[in-house]
């Protein structure tokens, strides 16, 4: 027993619009949590998870796991809250069994890869107490502030950060499960998007690990198109791996 995965899914996908939960928005006919499930359950040190499901809908979306995954996978639904905080407290309260890491993954992230999950579990096994994965930044960050300019535009340069020390987190974030619970239990009610975050307010140092543009965030609809153009290159390089001779 290694890790477990809490997936918060109870968003309302407000940034994406479209009606249904993120989550449960289809990508190539197949809701994105279970894309998402699929892609961080295929990491063999993960071997139990358990989804924060928008609480209106945690018997459909049972009934969408066991179809899609089967009845045997090892997967517990949970009703989420109305934070995404809320929402991993519930499924930190959900996990039943000892397991000593704990990630928690959006399932807002389709497509991990899973070498990005091995090298946060392996971080944490190897004496972290908590794990990001992240990438560069690339574009150039300015600091503005909203009083605005003479002409009349609503907000004006403070400074240019330097991006060389600056990066993007992603999920999987790993972390020893009494430093997430500990962290859980010092700020109830907060509305954190993200853990590591809180373990950084208690003081605990988080170790980073390399990222891949490939756990990228659904959030807008151009993430949309860009996660459909990735499933649409997997779809074809496991047809043509699949192809004989
Ligand atoms: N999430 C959750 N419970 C909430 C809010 C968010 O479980 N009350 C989950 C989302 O389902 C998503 C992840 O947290 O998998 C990351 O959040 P985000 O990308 O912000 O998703 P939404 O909150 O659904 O989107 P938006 O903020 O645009 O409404
Ligand atoms: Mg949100």
């Amino acid at each position: 027993m290694r890790a477990a995965v809490l997936v918060p899914a109870a968003g309302l996908g407000v940034r994406l619009g479209g009606g249904l939960p993120k989550a449960l928005r289809e990508l190539g006919d197949v809701p994105m949590l279970v894309h998402a499930l699929r892609s961080v359950l295929a990491a063999p040190s993960v071997t139990a998870a358990v989804v924060a499901a928008p609480a209106d809908g945690v018997e459909d979306v049972r009934a969408l796991l066991a179809r899609e995954l089967g009845p045997e996978a090892p997967v517990t639904v949970v009703p989420g809250g109305a934070t995404r905080q809320e929402s991993v407290r519930c499924a930190l309260d959900g996990l039943g069994a000892p397991f000593p890491v704990v990630l928690v993954h959006d399932a807002a992230r389709p497509f991990v890869p899973v070498d990005v999950v091995e090298s946060v579990v392996a971080a944490v096994e190897a004496g972290a107490d908590a794990v990001v994965p992240a990438l560069p930044v690339v574009d150039t960050v300015k600091e503005v502030t909203a009083e605005g300019a003479p002409d009349g535009t609503k907000e004006r340069v403070v400074r240019t950060v330097d991006r060389a020390s600056l990066r993007a987190v992603q999920t999987p974030q790993g972390f020893r499960r009494e430093v997430l619970a500990a962290a859980h239990a010092a700020s109830p009610g907060g509305d954190t998007t993200d853990d590591a975050g809180m373990v950084e307010r208690m003081g605990v140092t988080v170790a980073v690990v390399p990222g891949s543009e490939d756990a990228f965030k659904v959030t807008r609809p151009f993430d949309l198109l860009l996660a459909e153009a990735l499933l649409n290159r997997r779809r074809a390089e496991a047809g043509s791996a699949e192809e004989p001779g």
